[in-house]
């Protein structure tokens, strides 16, 4: 067990509330797959080697995306607790875990755009269940464009004119990973969690099981349990946005994580709801139809499905002690 430790001027226990927030980023699965080491002068973000989903993410593109989130997390709750963070990403240091580090630049009161993102960390969620018939109004879509913006990534709204195509990769996508029986034994073992499980993907927090005939979640986190009610169907339009970035490296995709959480909590802060669609960028011979489809110049990363939600329910997070690497300095 891990005593928390000072660093950048901060309490132990704000320490310890800003790696708790950094620690309700988003993840393929609920692996959390982050760690951090805390010094006094700055905090590590870490990749877990240990979470790793080799079948679904051979490459660790997708731990990166989610270290990604975490990192915008820590950068919002280091703002919140009154400590403006400097990031330098490191995602090529040989045979080291290390993805960035975080130190202080002084001590501005946080921005009002902080200020909000940071009261959406602990209420964003994924939503998975039908959305609304309300589409995203015109100046909402405008900021989520913004915040993807802010982050180096380009966020490619799908027109009209390419649902159909991407609804029919995504559907190939989807079969393609059915029919891998590593990837369907990987999210066996991290979906239907019992209630008292700290990552995974728990049965309550699944949303319901998907229906043959709808065009956009495929994905069954459920466990095959939760039905849904009957004549509930999806939206019929929901916004659909493509967080895509100029290159294909480690760091390019330590910035789309940060894009997706900042276009994520910018969205929550919007009383707006997400959930992701991830099947389209996993297999690569798909990734680059999906590519080709966009244009062909730039790299999707990630797609986010947004609209108006019902209330969820969260999903679990492990406990900041378990968050933090051997060597973080006793007080
Ligand atoms: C890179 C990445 C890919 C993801 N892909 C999917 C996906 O394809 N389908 C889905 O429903 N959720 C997806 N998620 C969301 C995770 O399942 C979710 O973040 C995790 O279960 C924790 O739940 P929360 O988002 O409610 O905190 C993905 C998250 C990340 C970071």
């Amino acid at each position: 067990m891990h005593r928390i430790s000072t660093a950048l001027e901060l309490t132990a226990t704000q320490v310890e509330q800003v790696i708790g927030l950094a620690g309700l980023a988003p993840s393929l699965h609920n692996t959390q797959p982050w760690q951090f080491r805390i010094l006094p002068h700055l905090i590590e973000l870490h990749y877990d080697p240990a979470r790793r989903l080799p079948a679904a993410d051979p490459d660790g593109r997708e731990l990166r995306l989610a270290c990604g989130a975490a990192l915008f997390n820590l950068r919002v709750a280091l703002e919140g607790a009154g400590v403006r963070p400097v990031v330098t990403l490191l995602p090529h240091l040989a045979h080291a875990t290390t993805l960035a580090e975080v130190r202080g630049g002084g001590r501005p009161e946080p921005r009002p755009v902080a200020v909000k993102l940071h009261a959406a960390i602990p209420q964003r969620h994924s939503h998975r269940a039908p959305f609304r018939d309300v589409p995203v109004q015109p100046a909402d879509r405008h900021e989520l464009l913004l915040a993807a913006q802010s982050e180096q990534c380009w966020p490619h709204v799908v027109t009209s004119g390419e649902l159909g195509a991407l609804e029919g990769l995504v559907h190939r996508a989807h079969q393609v990973q059915q029919a891998d029986s590593r990837f369907r034994a990987e999210l066996a073992a991290w979906t239907g969690q019992s209630t008292s499980a700290v990552d995974g993907v728990p049965t309550d927090a699944a949303g319901p099981r998907p229906e043959p005939q709808d065009e956009w979640v495929h994905r069954d986190f459920s466990g095959g349990l939760a039905e849904r009610p009957d004549g509930v169907a999806h939206e019929s339009g929901p916004l659909l946005v493509v967080l895509c970035t100029q290159h294909e490296s480690p760091a390019d995709e330590l910035r789309a994580g940060q894009a997706l959480e900042n276009v994520w909590l910018t969205a929550t802060s919007r009383s707006l709801s997400a959930s992701m669609i991830s099947e389209v960028v996993e297999v690569r011979e798909i990734r680059d139809e999906l590519r080709q489809l966009l244009g062909g110049t730039l790299h999707p990363q990630a797609m986010l499905r947004i609209g108006h939600g019902r209330p969820t329910v969260p999903a679990p997070r492990r406990a900041v002690g378990d968050l933090l690497l051997n060597g973080s300095t006793p007080t």
